[in-house]
């Protein structure tokens, strides 16, 4: 199978695309595939990984224009396409020469400035999280937080956020406002809201109504849709809307 790869050299942008012909074998990830082409084919391609479990979050990326984890996407599968996004300009724009029905694409994670081929500059989302500290801040009660099983059932889903960035690199408003604080920071400062050891709860819910925090969200869902934990920001970001 034909693998049509964005590379970027100098920083900033997708500057071509080069094809590379894969051997797939019964269930081959994405992330396989590209050992295969850096092993044998071009060593100079440079992507993200670290667990190739979808625990790390280091592989997010945009496969045949669906944002997904490359450790998690079987090549046998990425045809279905079926994530069903709101299309902004990274999912709708088709590189010249590319044969939607033979060819894999894959890209960059949008949103983000590149900084080599598929790894790309985190920094904003990251800085997303510092901005509105979100960790739980230092006790005054002497020993462990308790907490009941129901309670940890409330945030379970927000704990299993593996900060991918997937959800930013989908999300249309993250592509228009550059200072957007972006689906994962805000779903998270839900997460310690509703987190009952924290002190200081009313702080994260507080801290998220600034103009670029959760009044920017338009509520597309985008980042649902294309979560590969199940995390559902959108959904923490309408209850704090209301
Ligand atoms: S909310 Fe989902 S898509 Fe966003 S960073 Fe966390 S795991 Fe990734
Ligand atoms: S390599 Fe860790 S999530 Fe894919």
């Amino acid at each position: 199978m034909i693998f049509r790869i964005a590379r970027c050299r100098e920083g900033g942008k997708i500057t071509h695309y080069d094809q590379y012909k894969v051997q797939i074998h019964k269930g081959m990830t994405v992330l396989d595939a590209l050992f295969q082409i850096q092993d044998k084919m071009d060593p100079s391609l440079s992507f993200r990984y670290s667990c190739r479990g979808a625990v790390c979050g280091s592989c997010a990326m945009l496969i045949d224009k669906e944002p997904r984890l490359a450790c998690r996407t079987q090549v046998s599968t990425i045809k279905e396409n079926d994530m069903n996004l709101k299309p902004f300009h990274h999912l709708t724009y088709s590189p010249e020469g590319w044969d939607s029905e033979s060819e894999v694409l894959i890209e960059p994670l949008p949103n983000f400035p590149v900084l080599k081929d598929l790894v790309v500059d985190m920094t904003k989302f990251y800085d997303a999280l510092d901005k509105l500290k979100l960790w739980a801040d230092p006790s005054t009660e002497e020993g462990p937080r308790a907490q009941s099983p129901e309670d940890r059932k409330k945030i379970e889903r927000y704990v299993n956020c593996i900060l991918c960035a997937i959800c930013y690199g989908s999300c249309p408003v993250n592509h228009e406002q550059e200072k957007y604080l972006g689906p994962a920071a805000l779903a998270k400062a839900w997460r310690f809201n509703q987190d009952t050891r924290t002190p200081n709860q009313e702080r994260y819910l507080n801290d998220v109504q600034i103009a670029y925090g959760v009044p920017m969200c338009d509520l597309v869902m985008n980042c649902v849709k294309a979560c590969p934990k199940g995390v559902a920001p959108g959904g923490a970001i309408k209850k704090m809307k209301s």
